[in-house]
């Protein structure tokens, strides 16, 4: 504790700036001060001793990890849900949310190659990972053959559960690039749509192992994800085409 303190509180003038400054107790970074008047560096504050720089410290861990081919970094708790770590923070809005609880699919992004439901996801179990979302796996210009069947076929109705659909798929593809109808479906299975389109997404799926088009690379360098904006302007050029 600092005795420059000590003198202030012993102090008159200095006890009646306080006492008002009670009123201005405030919270910074989990930390309670004084704004004001007490010498700079340490202040007594609910019988401790608080410093200037602890306001400054950062408690929050970074936790770093590649998404969609790009190092990116988050200072998002450490037990947030990596689906709002990347649509909120990253404003990566094709993963959907469903659940919530792990149940339906809708969220599933691929963490070093394996489809995980992202709602349930701890962004912690995220670190030094390569994480991507249906806006890595191909891009406008260069569809990933899944999605490219997807259209070809019109896969979707309303379309909600579909990023999650694609995403379960490829990962199933790229460890069999050859499934059997039964290992679709039981790849899938996690997958709901409440439109019923489970036919023809298995129809599109099988389409994709017989053509042998469902070992493509993804998130590569060399196939880095548009940013948001950039999907946006080649659907607005594709548009007024
Ligand atoms: S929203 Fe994640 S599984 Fe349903
Ligand atoms: S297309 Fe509507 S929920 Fe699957």
């Amino acid at each position: 504790m600092c005795g420059a303190n000590i003198c202030w509180r012993r102090s008159a003038i200095g006890r009646l700036p306080g006492e008002l400054l009670k009123l201005g107790l405030f919270e910074a970074g989990g930390h309670m001060y004084w704004p004001g008047l007490w010498p700079m560096h340490c202040m007594p504050v609910a019988h401790r001793p608080i410093c200037w720089p602890q306001l400054f410290q950062r408690e929050t861990p970074m936790i770093r990890f590649t998404l969609n081919g790009k190092d990116v970094q988050s200072v998002d708790a450490p037990d947030t849900p990596l689906l709002w770590v990347v649509r909120d923070s990253f404003k990566l809005k094709g993963s959907k949310f469903g659940c919530g609880a792990g149940l339906c699919g809708a969220c599933t992004m691929h963490v070093d190659g394996v489809a995980v439901q992202s709602c349930v996801w701890p962004l912690a179990r995220a670190e030094a990972k390569q994480v991507v979302t249906i806006e890595g796996l191909g891009t406008p210009s260069n569809l990933h053959p899944l999605q490219a069947v997807w259209v070809e076929r019109s896969v979707p109705q309303c379309g909600y559960c579909q990023s999650g659909q694609i995403m379960t798929a490829a990962a199933l593809l790229q460890n069999n690039p050859s499934p059997s109808e039964a290992e679709v479906e039981q790849a899938m299975a996690g997958n709901i749509c409440r439109c019923g389109c489970y036919p023809r997404i298995k129809a599109a799926i099988l389409a994709v192992a017989a053509a042998g088009a469902g070992l493509q690379p993804i998130a590569s360098p060399s196939a880095a994800p548009p940013s948001v904006a950039s999907v946006a302007a080649a659907r607005n050029t594709e548009e007024s085409v």
